[in-house]
């Protein structure tokens, strides 16, 4: 079997994670190729660290580097389009973090790039990868709840970053509803598909991002979901599924559960722990290995009409709270 042969672009905390799982794989599943930052003395620190045989400067030259069969991009938010667009023109697959863009515009040109060049694309939201959002998936599928009625969950944090992180730059995307809320989103949007009807209240901070979220969301159907998102408390998010036949609860933190636990019609419950292997990470990795292979150009867990779908939530999120990034 042939290695998919990963670059990474990007140097900080995310790219440090992704390298440690692509390095941790098999030599014939996964190799560590190249890294691009914007800075040659980082790429080649990194690439030194991880063990990546090439290092560049740019990321239009990693693009480019025939040695490369995927690309995985870490940089922030704002500069994930670009990325996107330089790898599509080269035909690279790519695994890009999440928000995967600024907006549904900057999301819509990218997918229609990748498509002419016929490549494999895919957001790296990679809770749904999880062997515990695979049995939510499997669960409510198979009915264990009924017909789901509401979703009702959210998360606090508040920031150990500075007002230059990503997190609290307008500049760079930042505020919470790309950063947490889009996890909430993703699973609404999984289990209910699209909202028809979305109403938020949001708080805008000094910085000029939003700080604080709460979200209505209705659905064809009649279900519901009520989120929130804030930088100004603390409390691991969880969600929970009430169902017309149960109710199933994703356990803390929900991008990254291990517990789910579940109320059958009569209220008798049930706990079931799913653990996860290394980082958590690595799960998205193998779908997008699996993609290839297949020569699939996007993944049926992640597909790219939701991707773009979640972006359409998240801008009309942000018009209403009156959020808007430099050049919108
Ligand atoms: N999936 C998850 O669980 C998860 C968790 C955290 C973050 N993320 C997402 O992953 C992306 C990266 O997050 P991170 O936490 O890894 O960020 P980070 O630690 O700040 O690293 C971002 C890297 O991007 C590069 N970069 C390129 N343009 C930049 C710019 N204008 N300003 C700053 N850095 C720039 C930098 O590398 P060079 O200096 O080498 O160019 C920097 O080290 C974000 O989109 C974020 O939403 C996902």
């Amino acid at each position: 079997m042939k290695p998919v042969r990963w670059g990474i672009v990007g140097t900080g905390r995310m790219a440090c994670v992704l390298a440690r799982e692509i390095t941790a794989m098999q030599p014939d599943a996964a190799v560590l190729e190249a890294v691009a930052s914007r800075q040659m003395p980082t790429a080649r620190a990194f690439s030194q660290q991880y063990g990546a045989a090439r290092c560049f400067d740019d990321f239009r030259a990693l693009a480019k580097d025939p040695g490369i069969d995927a690309l995985y991009i870490a940089t922030p938010h704002t500069a994930h389009r670009e990325c996107m667009l330089e790898a599509a023109a080269a035909g690279k697959a790519v695994l890009c973090e999440k928000p995967f863009t600024i907006n549904a515009v900057e999301a819509q040109s990218v997918i229609q790039a990748a498509q002419r060049g016929g490549a494999f694309l895919m957001e790296a939201m990679w809770s749904r990868f999880l062997p515990a959002i695979a049995e939510v998936r499997s669960l409510v599928a198979s009915g264990a709840i009924g017909q789901v009625q509401m979703m009702v969950g959210g998360g606090a944090f508040i920031p150990d970053r500075g007002a230059d992180h990503y997190l609290l730059n307008r500049a760079l995307g930042g505020g919470v509803l790309l950063d947490a809320g889009v996890y909430l989103l993703s699973l609404t949007s999984m289990l209910l598909g699209p909202p028809t009807r979305i109403q938020a209240t949001g708080r805008i901070g000094p910085t000029g991002v939003d700080e604080q979220d709460a979200i209505l969301l209705e659905h064809a159907g009649g279900a519901t979901a009520l989120l929130y998102v804030s930088l100004h408390a603390r409390r691991s998010p969880d969600l929970e599924i009430l169902g017309d036949a149960g109710r199933l609860r994703i356990g803390a933190p929900v991008f990254k559960p291990t517990r789910l636990t579940l109320w059958d019609k009569d209220g008798a419950e049930s706990v079931r722990d799913f653990p996860i292997q290394g980082s958590g990470y690595g799960y998205q990795l193998l779908e997008v290995h699996e993609a290839l292979r297949a020569g699939r150009r996007e993944s049926p867990i992640m597909p790219l009409r939701e991707t773009l779908s979640i972006m359409h939530t998240m801008d009309t999120i942000r018009r209403q709270i009156g959020l808007t990034y430099p050049g919108e």
